[in-house]
């Protein structure tokens, strides 16, 4: 049976620490409020002249190197991101050039946080088509780009990062097997970020729409694939606040141990989050070869899903 495996992973967050008691000297909030409302205890931010495709390029380098590949083996560059380096060209355009990948098919998905989800579902069909051998799919997010500093709703909860991962053509039962993507673009003012404008957010609708959306995505993918939960070693879903990824685990009635966080060190990296949780956690040995794994995201739009995969 064809897959399109997993075979590398990388991630990169940039080096500056932005704490909550950072935060606290330029808005309205404290390190308690932050810490009980979302999770969150710090975030990395970006330096003024680092784009995506910066952020991008040493978690892309390190999963093409984890898969036994080189730049040349790329059949394809897939980009989730709501903070390009440009309107166009795309940020997977600049980020195989730095590479120096062979003229890859090469393009950004806009799925805000659900777009690494998004990219691993397209990814997974152009394998399963038989059009690629090697994908690569990355989330790499600036979104101290987009924030508005003034905004304590919602500059406490974003960061910036990037991860990526390679799809290859294996023969065999590891890889995907099954993915469900929904949207539903009537909901598009709960979260959104007008061109050239800053992010805006109503919270609390976001709040109960995400472990909806996560928790049904979820039970449909694993029903795709004809999974248990219970054989499921561990749930990554989209860190966008560890209430949220509590509930679902309550919803879903999974113990806290087995869905993953790193909520607490990052923040909200939108498309990357998913990708850096699955680099932590993989090294972290929360899972290893021939474990099942589910992932979730919800996001703007609203776009929201599920990935089933033996790792
Ligand atoms: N520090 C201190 N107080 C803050 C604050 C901050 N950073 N941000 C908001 N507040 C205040 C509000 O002004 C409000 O004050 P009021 O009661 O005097 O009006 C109070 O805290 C409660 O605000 P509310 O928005 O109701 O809080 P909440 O419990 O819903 O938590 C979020 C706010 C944003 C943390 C929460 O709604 C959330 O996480 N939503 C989901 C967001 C998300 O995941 N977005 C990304 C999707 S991919």
């Amino acid at each position: 049976m064809i897959r399109a495996k997993i075979t590398g992973i990388g991630m990169h967050v940039p080096p500056r620490v932005i704490t909550n008691h950072d935060l606290e000297k330029i808005l309205d909030t404290s390190d308690e409020w932050i810490t009980t409302r979302t999770g969150i205890k710090e975030r990395r931010i970006a330096e003024e002249w680092e784009k995506a495709s910066d952020l991008a390029l040493p978690a892309a380098e390190e999963a093409i190197k984890n898969a036994g590949l080189t730049s040349k083996d790329i059949d394809a560059v897939i980009v989730a991101t709501s903070t390009p380096d440009m309107t166009f060209p795309s940020t997977a355009c600049f980020l195989s050039d730095k590479l120096g990948c062979s003229k890859p098919m090469a393009f950004d998905i806009s799925a805000a946080c659900s777009g690494f989800i998004y990219g691993l579902t397209v990814g997974n069909s152009f394998i399963l088509s038989g059009q690629f051998k090697n994908v690569l799919v990355v989330g790499a997010e600036v979104f101290s780009r987009i924030i508005d500093w003034n905004d304590r709703s919602t500059a406490v909860i974003f960061g910036d990062g990037a991860g990526a991962v390679v799809l290859s053509k294996a023969d065999g039962d590891r890889g995907i097997l099954s993915a469900a993507m929904k949207s539903d673009g009537s909901h598009w003012g709960s979260l959104y970020c007008p061109v050239g404008e800053k992010l805006r957010m109503r919270g609390r609708e976001t709040f109960k729409l995400a472990i909806k959306s996560m928790e049904t995505a979820s039970k449909k993918a694993l029903n795709k694939a004809g999974i248990d939960l219970e054989k499921i070693s561990l749930v990554i879903p989209h860190q966008a606040n560890i209430r949220i990824i509590n509930a679902l685990a309550e919803r879903l009635e999974l113990p806290e141990e087995k869905v993953f966080s790193n909520i607490h060190k990052y923040g909200n990296t939108s498309a990357a989050s998913i990708p850096i949780a699955m680099y932590e956690a993989y090294k972290e040995k929360k899972f290893k070869e021939g474990d099942y794994i589910l992932l979730t995201a919800f996001g703007g739009g609203l776009t929201w899903g599920a990935v089933v995969l033996k790792f």
